[in-house]
């Protein structure tokens, strides 16, 4: 995934495409550049300014190189096709048009050859420089204007494309295409932003246009022309968005990612605000539209990464709770398999930026072959809840805007919604007495207040983190609803610490992982209080008597475990269904410390995007 943005009005195009580009960073960070048109005597140029490496490259490069003009596109890359030097990050040229891109061109080889053996040069191993030739080729060989030339070329691409576009004859306009990759417009006073998403321009304005699919916009200063590729006229509302700015900048954390950490409370409470009904005994959930769900028959869940373990907890209560099968797929497996789905089953994306490639075409695959479809998203109007909201809709997670490239508060938010969902259908089945619909909903509600006290455990789980720093393996255990939040606590260590941790049921260790366990092996056992929980403890035994190392996730008054065990962190005995939420936060601040200790870049991780909008 990369990220793109464009400005064009009255103020200096450079610092606001620098500026905004910072808070995209997250998005991809390999590479990248900026270009602006500016008048040099009589005649309109374009600068191109480009740095391989972190987007601070680019900017030292254009305090020795500054461009002019008030116009102007840039581009944060994670890269695809060609590796990330300054040859491949964008823009990219061909005179007189020059572009940045979001996505992937699927049919670029085939395209290469034709532009090849046209006699272009092409200077880039990209799949994005061939986009350029093919708007400068109309444009030479049919003699049309640049937007006649743009409509033309986008026909004969394939594949996911969010596109910023400039032509060097055309001073005041940058066009826009939306193609399967997010792109807003920014509305200001005579100046337009463009942006991948709403918090690179949140500072400038809070009145945004959220591009369609196969939407082309032509964007001037004080205009803004919607048609799609064959140029009818599209309208598109004005959306305003109540969040400040300083809700994408980092307010005092040294990190993004502790201060959603800490977030995470009012993430929860923002979540289940005006959903949990005391009145009428029953939760409420706005924007789905539970009236289709009543023949349902069976649930698939389709996800990604900690989007993925977040259903695994929901197949757990759900199948409880609605007593219904529920099945559980990665999406990037469900899209290519023959799925037995149809017109009874409910299938449930889940996903925090609702733009992740794979669990958008699992859902269109569930979608052709007639299942409805449910979404779980964090971000407003993103392709998953729009996919959606003709079928069973979306339940949006309140989160706010997850920067940092491991997903922590969106997670702990989807589990919330997805237990709410789980109310829902069973209130709707009549398979949940009232009694029992309060006791979750009071059981949701201390969920913030809990999370808080574990909270207080920070200094104690950066202390045990330090431990650590030259563990180059790690084991993460656990049983029934914690099983999920081994894995998840497995997946912020690999991608935070670049540590090989594996999650492991709890159960399976026997039959083949405790050959690993040696006095070098750190594990970490997830030993708070359940149905299962001497069954953990035997596990934990197990492991001690091989040597390994013991970081427990106890209760907080189990100090028989707790003698067992080189290093504790306490968490506070809560209702069963919301112990997973629960034991996830000292798995995430032990990985976020232990990344700290090790000086990696915790926002930023190695080989990482914040969302996979590429296979
Ligand atoms: C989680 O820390 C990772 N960043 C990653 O696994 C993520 O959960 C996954 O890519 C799914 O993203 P989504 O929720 O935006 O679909």
């Amino acid at each position: 995934m990369c990220g793109i943005v464009g400005y064009v009005g009255h103020q200096n195009a450079e610092t606001i495409l620098l500026d905004s580009l910072r808070r995209l960073e997250y998005r991809g960070y390999d590479s990248a550049g900026i270009a602006t048109l500016f008048l040099a005597n009589t005649s309109c140029q374009t600068a191109i300014r480009r740095a391989a490496g972190k987007l601070e490259n680019l900017r030292e490069f254009v305090k020795q190189n500054p461009c002019q003009g008030t116009i102007g596109i840039g581009h944060t890359r994670w890269a695809t096709h060609g590796k990330p030097t300054e040859k491949n990050a964008h823009p990219h040229q061909s005179d007189p048009i020059t572009l940045v891109h979001n996505g992937i061109i699927e049919n670029h080889l085939q395209l290469r050859e034709q532009l090849l053996s046209a006699g272009h040069q092409l200077k880039s191993d990209t799949d994005t420089e061939i986009v350029a030739h093919l708007i400068a080729a109309e444009k030479k060989n049919n003699q049309v204007n640049f937007i006649t030339a743009t409509r033309a070329a986008v026909q004969q691409i394939r594949g996911a494309f969010a596109l910023a576009i400039l032509d060097e004859n055309e001073q005041d306009t940058i066009v826009c295409i939306k193609q399967a990759c997010p792109l807003i417009i920014g509305i200001g006073q005579h100046e337009n932003f463009i942006a991948s998403d709403f918090t690179a321009i949140l500072p400038y304005t809070n009145q945004f246009i959220i591009l369609e699919e196969g939407d082309m916009a032509v964007v001037k200063k004080d205009t803004i022309h919607i048609t799609n590729f064959d140029g009818v006229e599209q309208n598109r509302p004005i959306k305003i968005l109540d969040w400040s700015p300083s809700v994408a900048e980092k307010n005092g954390f040294s990190h993004f990612m502790l201060k959603e950490i800490f977030e995470q409370p009012l993430a929860i409470t923002d979540t289940l605000r005006e959903r949990l009904s005391f009145i009428e005994n029953k939760v409420v959930l706005d924007g789905v539209h539970l009236d289709k769900l009543k023949h349902i028959n069976r649930i698939c869940i389709v996800a990604c990464g900690s989007s993925f373990h977040a259903g695994m907890i929901a197949k757990y209560q759900m199948e409880d709770l609605v007593k219904l099968p529920v099945e559980l797929d990665l999406a990037s497996e469900f899209r290519y398999r023959p799925v037995l789905v149809d017109a009874h089953t409910l299938v449930i994306g889940i996903s925090q930026s609702g733009e992740t490639a794979d669990t958008l075409a699992a859902l269109r695959h569930a979608q052709n072959k007639g299942a409805l479809l449910l979404s779980i998203c964090n971000t407003l109007e993103s392709s998953i809840p729009r996919l959606c909201h003709h079928s069973a809709g979306t339940l949006y997670t309140r989160a706010g805007p997850e920067i940092s490239v491991a997903s922590t508060k969106a997670f702990i938010t989807q589990i919330v919604a997805l237990h709410l969902l789980g109310l829902g259908l069973a209130q709707q089945r009549d398979q949940i007495t009232k009694n029992d619909i309060i006791e979750h909903m009071n059981a949701l509600l201390q969920l913030p207040t809990a999370i808080e006290t574990v909270l207080q455990e920070d200094s104690l789980i950066q202390k045990i983190a330090q431990h650590f720093v030259s563990s180059t393996d790690m084991l993460f255990l656990g049983r029934g609803a914690l099983y999920p939040i081994a894995l998840e606590g497995a997946l912020k260590m690999k991608e935070l610490s670049y540590v090989h941790a594996e999650g492991y049921a709890a159960g399976e260790m026997k039959h083949g992982a405790i050959a690993l366990i040696d006095e070098k092996m750190p594990v970490i056992v997830l030993a708070a209080q359940s149905h299962v929980y001497e069954k953990v403890v035997s596990n934990l035994e197990e492991v001690k008597t091989r040597g390994g190392c013991i970081v427990g996730i106890l209760d907080e008054n189990d100090d028989a475990l707790k003698s067992r065990c080189e290093f504790s962190i306490h968490i506070p005995v809560v209702p069963k269904s919301i112990l997973a939420p629960v034991a996830t936060v000292p798995l995430q601040l032990f990985a976020y410390h232990l990344a700290n200790a090790k000086g990696l870049d915790v926002d930023q991780p190695r080989n990482l995007a914040k969302s996979v909008t590429v296979e």
